[in-house]
């Protein structure tokens, strides 16, 4: 027997007040493969006390808008049979590290160009930096920038 199934278990009840987040939801992150859970001979689920950390990297994936099967993804590389280690965790998080980067990066894209825009109202499809956040004419400024007189 493991240490991880030596330390108390916790209840659905216990994980979903723990956690801040609903029973329902933690069953449908069961049945997603996100968290596990033993069963009492009575049916009943008990959680590790590790699940707390599991639902709470959970919740801030989806935070940033991170997928179920990305967050499924990440959660693989965790051991099923303990709770996972502090660099096991650190590992995860620097997976993460480029894409929260390329979201940074484009919030504060868009921070920087919303009043322009808003002062611009141009809304062109080929130019607008927030209808089309990539696009290098943007760079030009507001506007519709191969427009001509
Ligand atoms: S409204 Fe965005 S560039 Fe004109």
């Amino acid at each position: 027997m493991s240490s991880h199934q030596l330390e108390p278990e916790i209840t659905i009840g216990e994980a979903a007040a723990r956690s801040g987040v609903a029973t329902s939801a933690l069953r449908f992150y069961e049945e997603n493969g996100l968290i596990s859970s033993s069963r009492t001979p009575g049916g009943q689920r008990r959680y590790a006390r590790d699940v707390l950390r599991r639902v709470a990297f959970i919740r801030a994936a989806q935070s940033v808008g991170l997928k179920l099967s990305e967050i499924s993804e990440s959660l693989s590389g965790l051991p099923d049979d303990r709770a996972p280690s502090k660099d096991e965790w650190e590992n995860i998080a620097e997976e993460w590290r480029p894409r929260l980067d390329s979201q940074i990066a484009t919030l504060e894209g868009l921070r920087d160009n919303l009043a322009l825009c808003i002062g611009c109202g141009c809304q062109s499809l080929d130019s607008c930096l927030i209808f089309n956040p990539d696009d290098k004419a943007s760079e030009s400024g507001p506007g519709a920038q191969y427009l001509t007189d």
